[in-house]
């Protein structure tokens, strides 16, 4: 096959600013505030989170990796697929180790990343048409309201890595599933990636660790707004908050008032009130146990066929079918 490389825009810039504002509006006027993690990936932001990866708190990353590093291979086979979709791909890197065992089985044909940050999603489309001469169709898109522009042909595997799906509240994980089910036919396979509940300690450090990455990217989300809606936040009169609920087994990201204080966002023409140690909530990321993990997928119309963890028992990947 010929190289070539395709990007797809189905976010157009009117519709992620109308997106955006919408989210503002909602989040900032309700209580407790909250806006949806989407928001955080401008380039600054996926640079960030990129540093997030590599820090020695975020164990995710590493688990993950070691996970592809043993078994990419057995997952190629059991997926008997040609084409690799990967949603929410960001850089993409693990996902070389998944794209070299399909290459090295010889069925590698296609590879469709697509992400809601487009210049990242360009620059990793463009590095791996480069590194492996295959046909690359990137798209930009929203994995809420997109998901039905995934191209149809090709026998797929859909990888859906790093525990993304844990920052989808669970009525979203079920629409999801039940999106993206409704793309694939019963001989394609969904790759989840999960982290597991463990240690509350563990899991704290990885979101609030020493060196302040996590604190930035968090903070990151007002410079967003600041940047595309003329807002007047001061990120540094918010503290970073990590804060692990043990009962919905999920951590919780904040961001909290230092002062009172009053924010200004030109565009939308609004005033944000914010009471010292007022929280806005910034992104939950749900852990699971791989018994759940087998219940959701079920919920929502897929049965797994195989799954591994890495030795640390950290991190689970499960290769899921969609049912007939
Ligand atoms: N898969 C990579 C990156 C995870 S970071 C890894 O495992 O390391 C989460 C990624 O999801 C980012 O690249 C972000 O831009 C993307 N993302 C977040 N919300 C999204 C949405 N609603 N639709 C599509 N992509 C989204
Ligand atoms: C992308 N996602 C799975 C990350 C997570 O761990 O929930 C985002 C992140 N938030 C803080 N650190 C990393």
């Amino acid at each position: 096959m010929t190289p070539s490389m395709t990007v797809d825009v189905h976010v157009t810039a009117e519709a992620r600013r109308a997106a955006l504002e919408a989210d503002v509006r909602t989040g900032l006027s309700r209580h407790p505030k909250s806006l949806p993690p989407t928001w955080f990936y401008d380039d600054r932001g996926s640079e960030l989170f990129d540093e997030i990866t590599r820090l020695p708190e975020y164990y995710l990353t590493r688990a993950e990796r070691s996970i592809l590093d043993a078994h990419a291979a057995d997952i190629a086979a059991a997926s008997g697929a040609d084409t690799l979709v990967e949603l929410g791909s960001g850089t993409s890197e693990k996902t070389r180790l998944l794209l070299d065992a399909m290459s090295a089985s010889g069925r590698l044909r296609t590879f469709v990343p697509f992400d809601v940050s487009e210049e990242t999603l360009r620059r990793a489309a463009e590095d791996i048409t480069g590194a492996y001469g295959i046909e690359v169709r990137a798209v930009v898109g929203d994995f809420h309201r997109h998901l039905s522009e995934l191209p149809v042909d090709g026998h797929k595997m859909v990888a859906f890595l790093g525990s993304t799906i844990g920052n989808l509240a669970p009525g979203e994980r079920r629409r999801f599933l039940d999106d993206l089910g409704a793309t694939m036919t019963p001989e394609d396979h969904l790759l989840l990636g999960t982290d597991l509940v463990k240690d509350g300690g563990r899991l704290l450090a990885a979101y609030d660790d020493s060196a302040g990455v996590t604190a930035e990217f968090n903070r990151n989300v007002l410079s967003v707004l600041n940047h595309e809606l003329g807002a007047h936040f001061q990120p540094e009169d918010f503290d970073h908050v990590a804060l692990w609920d043990e009962e919905a087994r999920w951590i919780e990201m904040r961001l909290r008032s230092r002062l009172p204080q009053i924010v200004e966002i030109e565009d939308l023409a609004m005033q944000v009130g914010f009471e010292a140690g007022e929280d806005l909530r910034t992104e939950i990321s749900a852990k699971f146990t791989p018994e759940q993990v087998a219940r959701e997928l079920r919920g929502g119309g897929f049965t797994v066929d195989a799954s591994w963890m890495d030795p640390a028992r950290d991190f689970l990947l499960s290769l899921a079918r969609p049912d007939p």
